[in-house]
């Protein structure tokens, strides 16, 4: 028996391959290396470069390598892009989603963890989200994160199928110098990028109604967001309830101008940031409530920004010296 980890070349996905070998469970790695890379999978871990809406083809891999559950991280993820190509975004992320509970179903698989966004909140007005806070996505993105939850929820109570959506909130960080993020979409890879071409770090707005002006995040390190995919696979083996949504993230907010010192201290570089305009759609605070994951899921983030930025640059460094 086996786990499919769709996406599992990708920056998330390879530290979640690591940390379900540690756990002691055999892997399979799906995915379409059209943005993974398979260096990152290990030597010991079968590959299978297919796109995820290939239905029958995924459903022969989890006969094949007798599959008992899913991982599904196989999605785009750059919210700008979703706004200039919606229909890509909704053929990849809901069309996969389609596909992958089609296969499953046809492959009989019932255990499913899917890699959710907070990005389905959108701009909720309040400090904090739990997860019955109402989801405003404000991307196609975010919109096809909430829909994937949705068939999947449908599906499980349909369905034998039991499922966990985790809700991701800022990702930074890297398990080792060979699984930093390549894709240079969000903060710290920018920061990173901007350094290395000698140009300084802009602040997208300082004028925002926080404490210095700047927007506030849920920042968590990788290895604490893979570390919850195996307590989500572990609470579907024991849970008498079919489908449940949890917040990942630290529960704790931090601001752009903080970033930016955490990243001065990790870089050991007193760089100077530019303040440009607001960029249109971000909410000024999305700080996750994680209690429930805590309780539920018996998981709590242990590192804090400086390790996460630290870890970070280490990696950014090994591939771009
Ligand atoms: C963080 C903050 C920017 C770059 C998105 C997705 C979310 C998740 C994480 C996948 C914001 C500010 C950024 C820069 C800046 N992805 N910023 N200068 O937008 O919070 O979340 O990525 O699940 O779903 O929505 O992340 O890293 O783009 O921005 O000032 O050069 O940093 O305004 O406040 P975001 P981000």
């Amino acid at each position: 028996m086996a786990w499919l980890i769709t996406g599992g070349a990708g920056y998330i996905g390879s530290h979640v391959v690591s940390d379900f070998q540690g756990a002691g469970l055999s892997v399979v790695v799906l995915d379409d290396l059209s943005s993974g890379l398979a260096k990152r999978v290990p030597k010991d871990v079968p590959l299978v470069k297919l796109d995820i809406r290939n239905t029958d083809e995924v459903a022969k891999v989890m006969r094949e390598n007798s599959i008992q559950g899913v991982v599904h991280l196989a999605a785009k993820k750059a919210v700008g892009e979703s706004v200039e190509q919606p229909l890509m975004y909704y053929d990849q992320n809901v069309g996969g989603v389609i596909s992958l509970l089609t296969a499953m179903a046809e492959a009989n698989v019932y255990n499913l963890v899917y890699s959710s966004s907070a990005a389905v909140y959108g701009s909720p007005g309040v400090a904090h989200v739990n997860e019955a806070s109402p989801n405003r996505p404000e991307s196609p993105y975010g919109e096809t994160k909430l829909i994937g939850e949705w068939l999947i929820k449908a599906q499980a109570a349909a369905t034998e199928l039991k499922a966990v959506s985790l809700r991701y909130f800022n990702v930074v960080g890297a398990g080792d110098e060979t699984l930093g993020d390549t894709s240079v979409n969000n903060l710290v890879p920018l920061i990173f990028s901007a350094l290395e071409n000698a140009s300084a770090p802009k602040v997208f707005g300082d004028d925002y109604p926080t404490a210095d002006g700047t927007c506030i995040r849920d920042y968590i390190d990788v290895r604490d967001l893979s570390g919850a995919h195996v307590r989500a696979m572990q609470w579907l083996e024991n849970s008498a309830t079919d489908y449940e949504v949890f917040n990942v993230g630290r529960g704790v907010g931090v601001s752009v101008k903080e970033m930016m010192q955490v990243a001065r201290k990790a870089t050991n570089i007193e760089f100077e940031y530019e303040v440009v305009g607001r960029r249109p759609g971000d909410p000024a605070q999305l700080v996750g409530q994680v209690e429930n994951a805590h309780r539920d899921l018996k998981w709590q983030a242990k590192f804090g920004v400086d390790e996460m930025v630290t870890s970070a640059w280490q990696a950014w460094r090994a591939a771009h010296d």
